[in-house]
């Protein structure tokens, strides 16, 4: 199973700040948003993971997180040179991609809430097993922005549509996708919308019209971000920074969830916790490996595991 970040688009809606800066390298409270959408994939145990921005900014990713294996990841890194919509990750990473299913972030969605690794650890678990794909659905106030999906009395899917003037339902769909390995020839074969775009939504209509689509309601208690305005940035950077200290933990730290998930060492996330030490981000890599540990996913055994006692 393989991960896909795109990082690229031009952030108008967020100029100036972004005339010098990808978007998705700007912090959210206290870490660059790009973090956000990681920390996702590896919740749902991605470890190999490809990045796809716009030539001007691959570098700075490339200092961010090199070849990923600080965080006991495998990461690559594609150019977009013109963003000419969401589908284009799958022809852009078709060779890297090698066949495999493969699931969707955008590198501006923000996810938080209680049982989230495990909720998309079910969705890689189904494509595995030959199961369509799964795009996650949340209710909004504005569901005009977004992708919008509606369902039938028996709460099947029965139309899906971008940022359709009058919505059929308040269902947003979120930034988040799981495909199986069939996805690059769907990606292939799509046309142009009329705002000369290709579109996820029109990809993920291929699944629903085959009947292989899945959608997983984000329900209450769940946390799903936007990013895209100066408002709704500072909202989430809010809300992020109003969870980590009342409960005195991190959201989306890298490091942290690499430890826990058993993709590093303890040495390696003490390492970079001591490093990191003057920020909460640091200590909460400290305070993770001094705990005791929560339980792996699938009855994984920790590499380097010391637990005490
Ligand atoms: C894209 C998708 C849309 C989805 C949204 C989630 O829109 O086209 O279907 O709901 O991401 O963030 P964009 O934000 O690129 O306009």
């Amino acid at each position: 199973m393989k991960g896909i970040i795109l990082a690229g688009g031009t952030g108008t809606r967020l100029h100036p700040a972004t005339l010098v800066v990808n978007k998705q390298l700007l912090p959210v409270y206290d870490k660059p948003m790009i973090y956000y959408p990681l920390s996702a994939l590896m919740l749902a145990g991605i470890r190999e993971i490809l990045i796809i921005s716009s030539p001007e900014y691959l570098p700075h990713y490339r200092i961010l997180f090199g070849d990923g294996s600080a965080l006991g990841l495998q990461i690559a890194y594609a150019q977009q040179p013109r963003p000419e919509g969401l589908p284009q990750a799958f022809t852009i990473g078709r060779d890297w991609i090698a066949g495999e299913p493969v699931a969707l972030v955008l590198g501006d969605n923000i996810f938080f809430g209680n049982g989230l690794g495990p909720m998309l650890r079910r969705a890689v678990g189904r494509v595995q097993a030959g199961e369509g794909a799964t795009i996650f659905s949340y209710r909004v106030d504005d569901p005009e922005r977004y992708g919008v999906i509606a369902f039938d009395s028996d709460a099947r899917a029965v139309s899906i549509e971008e940022k359709p003037e009058r919505p059929r339902s308040n269902h947003a769909i979120t930034g988040l996708y799981v495909f199986d390995a069939d996805v690059c020839d769907h990606a292939a074969a799509l046309i142009p919308s009329d705002r000369g775009e290709l579109e996820i939504t029109d990809l993920a209509r291929r699944y629903m019209e085959a009947g292989a689509l899945h959608v997983e309601p984000m329900g209450r208690g769940f946390a799903w971000l936007d990013t895209g305005t100066h408002d709704s940035l500072l909202e989430a950077a809010e809300f992020v920074r109003t969870i980590q200290h009342r409960q005195g933990i991190q959201i989306a730290c890298l490091e942290e969830i690499a430890y826990l998930q058993g993709f590093i060492t303890r040495d390696m996330a003490e390492a970079r916790g001591k490093a990191l030490v003057k920020t909460a981000y640091g200590r909460a890599i400290l305070t993770a490996i001094e705990d005791a540990p929560a339980p792996l996913p699938f009855g994984e055994r920790r590499a380097g595991d010391r637990r005490r006692g």
